[in-house]
């Protein structure tokens, strides 16, 4: 029987340019998998083998939705939507800096965009005769959120949810709905905070191997502790992620 990711095929992952979409791109295309990459800088200087870059800002969800209408269309045969770019604004909520459009751009990123794209790529998931996957990624902050990026948080634990509304909607289909929750990576997006991180590679890697094994919940690295305390020890990762 196929599984996913078995044969080489086209695989679409948004926020490639940079950290975990960056890993997930090069090793997809290592193991012969061509990419549809989505994100702002895709298609700045050399595009990599294997790559059809489409430039795009998932902050506006208009330009999103047209631009998956022609993604839809063009590629029917993509077998694997990785829903990674992500966006965090690392301040209090009352911090000065900041305004509504970036927490705007905040959530159209991290969960506006993720939803404009399921739409419009589970027909072309459904249409195939083999099994095929949405994968959202989502954090341990979106069940233990922490006490600054307080909207980036909340964004996580909607996607989560979103997450799982899309697996029942999809029950009865070949489409399997799944969340990649990642513990603290090392990438642009942390830099200058926490120790301990897990490489964007090894991240990248588990994430395809929760893939290939058809998991609902791809729990990566120090983040597969915390099914297990939360049932035993909540008040353990609520602390220690409240400070994170
Ligand atoms: N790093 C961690 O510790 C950690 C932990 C838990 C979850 N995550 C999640 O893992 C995913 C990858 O994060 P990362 O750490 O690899 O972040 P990163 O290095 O900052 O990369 C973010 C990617 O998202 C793209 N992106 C951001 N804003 C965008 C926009 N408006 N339009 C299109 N693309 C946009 C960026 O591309 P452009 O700038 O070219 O647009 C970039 O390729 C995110 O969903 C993040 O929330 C990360």
């Amino acid at each position: 029987m196929s599984q996913l990711l078995s044969q080489p095929g086209t695989v679409l992952i948004t926020g490639t340019t940079s950290g975990v979409g960056s890993a997930l791109a090069a090793q997809l295309r290592a193991a012969g998998h061509r990419v549809i990459a989505v994100a702002r800088r895709v298609g700045e200087g050399d595009v990599p083998p294997n790559t059809v870059p489409y430039p795009c800002d998932l902050a506006d969800p208009q330009a999103t939705e047209a631009l998956f209408a022609q993604i839809a269309a063009n590629h029917p045969d993509i077998s694997v939507v990785i829903n990674n770019a992500g966006v965090q604004i690392a301040a209090r909520l009352d911090d000065p800096a900041l305004n509504a459009a970036a927490l705007e751009g905040e959530i159209a990123v991290n969960l506006l965009a993720p939803a404009i794209i399921a739409r419009a790529m589970l027909p072309v998931l459904r249409a195939q005769d083999r099994p095929t996957a949405i994968v959202n990624v989502t954090s341990g902050l979106a069940i233990y959120p922490k006490t600054t990026t307080a909207l980036y948080c909340a964004s996580k634990a909607a996607l989560r949810s979103l997450t799982q509304s899309l697996r029942y909607q999809a029950e009865g289909t070949r489409v399997q709905v799944i969340e990649a929750i990642l513990p603290l990576v090392d990438t642009p997006m942390t830099v200058g905070r926490g120790s301990g991180k897990m490489s964007a590679e090894d991240c990248a890697a588990a994430i395809i191997t929760g893939i290939r094994r058809s998991q609902d919940e791809v729990y990566i690295g120090k983040a597969r502790l915390l099914p297990w305390l939360d049932r035993i020890a909540p008040a353990i990762p609520r602390a220690k992620l409240k400070r994170s």
